[in-house]
């Protein structure tokens, strides 16, 4: 039996009317969603298992993914119904607790259906969202990620799970060099894998204020960027190295046909998050705090259309350069 055929819910556990009783579903396509979802499908091709059912507010970032073989299908309530493990990649958590409300509210059984939601949330909200699907005895897995697109096109993220232990042995053989390079196994509760996700956030974007400081420094002082991007990527490390390579080609700020591969308000939702968690536990983050403000600022001058790393323009702004690189976009927002 090929592990598809194993972790999918045999028909009669499902609605008994669909046609694609043992499909996966994935929804959410954005810059990591689709690529993640381009690596599951190629996979259950290569083992001749049922396509992957995908659904997305704009259906058409979804082309690619149906030239590869999956289905479309713009109902997330019928794509529920018809799917056994239910994979979900959207922006935040009012997203993603209003796809909950929406498949529990959907009217469709969805006992021993799994969902595996791989954003990165509140463990508030993972914590309220399991609540939820116990209810109508289906199984949550909070499913995390760390890496940016290129390293989700590559199949290489590093996921963190949590949830119940047979849903995650379930779900484990379609991440594991599928998606993701490594799995951290955060046990059954589910609120940890969001805690330990929010936790590495905070070292993320305090790595790209600290990275943005240090390019705007080397600018400055007529070191030059080139060898500053050397010497990150040689003694900090491929994703330093990365970090500065967003400044350097301007994707901190990218045209605004484009969509940036890690988006500022994203960025700010997890370090809001780890600031009130931290704040509930007498921690302080004052690293962080000084990278959303920039990112707030960032996002205050040059719009949405901003990476993460765009804390590099406002820093780029006190030191008395153009918000704006010879390679990132000139203006608008
Ligand atoms: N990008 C990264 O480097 C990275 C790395 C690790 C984790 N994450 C986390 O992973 C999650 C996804 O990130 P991403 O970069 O892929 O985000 P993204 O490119 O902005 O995509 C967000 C997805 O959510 C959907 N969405 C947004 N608002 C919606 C709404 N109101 N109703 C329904 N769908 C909605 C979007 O649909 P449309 O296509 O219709 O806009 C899209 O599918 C976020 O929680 C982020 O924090 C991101």
């Amino acid at each position: 039996m090929s592990r598809i055929g194993w972790v999918s819910l045999p028909p009669e556990q499902t609605n008994p009317n669909s046609q694609h009783t043992n499909d996966l579903n994935q929804y959410g396509l954005g810059s990591m969603g689709l690529a993640m979802a381009t690596n599951l499908q190629r996979h259950l091709a290569t083992k001749r298992a049922l396509n992957l059912v995908y659904s997305n507010r704009t259906m058409a970032r979804g082309d690619t993914l149906k030239r590869l073989g999956a289905v479309p299908e713009p109902s997330f309530p019928s794509l529920v119904a018809q799917c056994g493990i239910i994979f979900t990649m959207i922006s935040n958590d009012t997203v993603l607790s209003n796809l909950i409300t929406t498949a529990v509210e959907s009217g469709h059984s969805l006992k021993d259906k799994i969902f595996v939601d791989c954003s990165t949330v509140h463990p508030q909200t993972v914590g309220l969202t399991v609540c939820k699907l116990k209810e109508k005895q289906a199984s949550f897995l909070a499913a995390p990620v760390f890496g940016g697109n290129p390293i989700a096109v590559d199949g290489k993220l590093v996921f963190a799970i949590g949830g119940p232990r047979s849903a995650a042995e379930v779900v484990k053989p379609l991440i594991q060099d599928v998606m993701g390079r490594k799995i951290i196994d955060c046990g059954e509760d589910a609120t940890k894998s969001s805690l330990l996700k929010i936790a590495g956030n905070i070292v993320t974007v305090n790595l790209m204020e600290a990275v943005g400081e240090a390019q705007v420094f080397a600018e400055r002082t007529g070191l030059g960027t080139g060898p500053m991007e050397e010497l990150i990527g040689e003694a900090f490390g491929a994703v330093a190295g990365g970090y500065s390579k967003r400044l350097t080609t301007g994707a901190y700020a990218p045209s605004l046909d484009s969509r940036p591969g890690f988006g500022v308000s994203l960025a700010i939702k997890d370090a809001n998050h780890a600031l009130a968690i931290a704040n509930e536990h007498n921690v302080r983050l004052p690293g962080l705090q000084v990278a959303r403000e920039n990112m707030m600022a960032a996002r205050e001058y040059a719009g949405e259309c901003l990476d993460s790393s765009s804390m590099y323009g406002v820093l780029r702004q006190q030191a008395g350069l153009e918000f704006w690189n010879e390679k990132s976009r000139k203006g608008g927002r």
